[in-house]
């Protein structure tokens, strides 16, 4: 240990526990959850740069930027410009957010390989997000999904306000389940359960994953999508790999929020999970020390410390 707590190595011991995979896929959202939620514009080769930094770093899947309309998030209307700095790097490791057909084609034009669709299972982030209700935005999404599939892309499923919503409370498990079929049905090849305001507790995420098992839904389709707004994420994201899921959102350096759902605070913080994974022996091929320096970069560049306590105690070490 070095006298501030943080192990010589800067890396945790390894003890295994039961019953957990053995690998484990990081879908980092950093520069699309985390930098949509900037106040400041952050210039598109910074955004560039960090997404280099994170798949350097060992990051499997990065979560580039979003083709949404740009007065909706200003934040991310370099899409265009962003992309195509981007050319080096395989574009089946950089999904993109599309709502609809416009925002296709504009993923399309540019070579995105990869795309999510993103719904709610609450009627008032429906309209918050995307000005439509559930349904409707499940019908903007199925002309999406079939171009998407017809053009052999990886189309991801979002559902946000899994585990709760602002305006309407808790939100019975039924109504989550029947989004996830839609979507689903209309041709997803993986989904995201969203917890957007980080309201949800382990009890509650093994319950929802044993709802949809028990609805058809198999545990190798789903990701979690955790927020951190009550400190709940990584013990949520232990409870849903006890369940079996090895796909895991997270941010680099706890980056995030939704412009839309205005409680919500950042994501689990890649580097908070990745200590976890790495002490319980699950392998996810990242390096810790230079993520952890990809954040610190970023951090530096926005003026504020990263909130991931990971980050902060390595970034401390000598
Ligand atoms: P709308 O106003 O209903 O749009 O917005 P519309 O379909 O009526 O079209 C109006 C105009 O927008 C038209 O232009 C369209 O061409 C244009 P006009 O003919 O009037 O000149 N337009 C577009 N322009 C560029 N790109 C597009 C596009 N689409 C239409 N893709 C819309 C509907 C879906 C566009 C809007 O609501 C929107 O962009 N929403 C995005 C909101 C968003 O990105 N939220 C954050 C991501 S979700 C999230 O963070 C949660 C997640 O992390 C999981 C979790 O934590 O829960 C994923
Ligand atoms: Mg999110």
């Amino acid at each position: 240990m070095t006298t501030d707590g943080a192990p010589a190595t800067g890396l945790p011991m390894e003890v295994a526990a039961e019953g957990l995979p053995t690998r484990v896929r990081i879908h980092e959202v950093g520069p699309r959850d985390g930098l949509q939620n900037e106040q400041a514009v952050v210039p598109t080769e910074v955004k560039a740069e960090f997404i280099h930094r994170l798949a350097a770093a060992g990051l499997p899947v990065v979560e580039a930027t979003s083709f949404v309309h740009p007065k909706w998030v200003p934040q991310l209307a370099d899409a265009e410009q962003l992309f195509p700095m981007l050319g080096d790097l395989d574009p089946r490791q950089l999904p993109v957010l599309v709502p609809n057909e416009r925002g296709l084609e504009r993923a399309l034009a540019l070579g995105a390989r990869r795309i999510a669709v993103f719904g709610s299972v609450t009627e008032s982030f429906a309209k918050a997000n995307l000005n439509r209700t559930v349904d409707e935005s499940l019908a903007m999404f199925e002309p999406v999904v079939r171009r998407a599939r017809d053009e052999n892309m990886h189309v991801r499923g979002y559902l946000s306000m899994c585990f709760g919503d602002p305006w309407e409370g808790p939100v019975p498990i039924a109504q989550v389940v029947r989004v996830c079929r839609a979507l689903l049905d209309l041709g997803c090849d993986e989904l995201s359960l969203g917890d957007t305001i980080g309201a949800g507790t382990p009890g509650h995420v093994q319950h929802l994953l044993a709802a949809l098992n028990e609805a058809g839904v198999p545990t190798t389709r789903l990701g979690v999508h955790f927020h951190d707004t009550y400190g709940q994420a990584l013990a949520n994201t232990f409870a849903a790999l006890q369940h079996g899921v090895t796909t895991v959102d997270a941010s680099a350096g706890g980056l995030g929020g939704c412009p839309y759902a205005k409680s919500a605070t950042g994501n689990l913080a890649t580097e908070d999970l990745v200590w976890m994974l790495h002490g319980l022996g699950i392998e996810t091929g990242i390096d810790l020390g230079r993520l952890t320096e990809a954040s610190e970069w970023l951090a530096g560049f926005l003026g504020r410390p990263s909130p991931s306590r990971t980050v902060r105690a390595l970034s401390h070490k000598e």
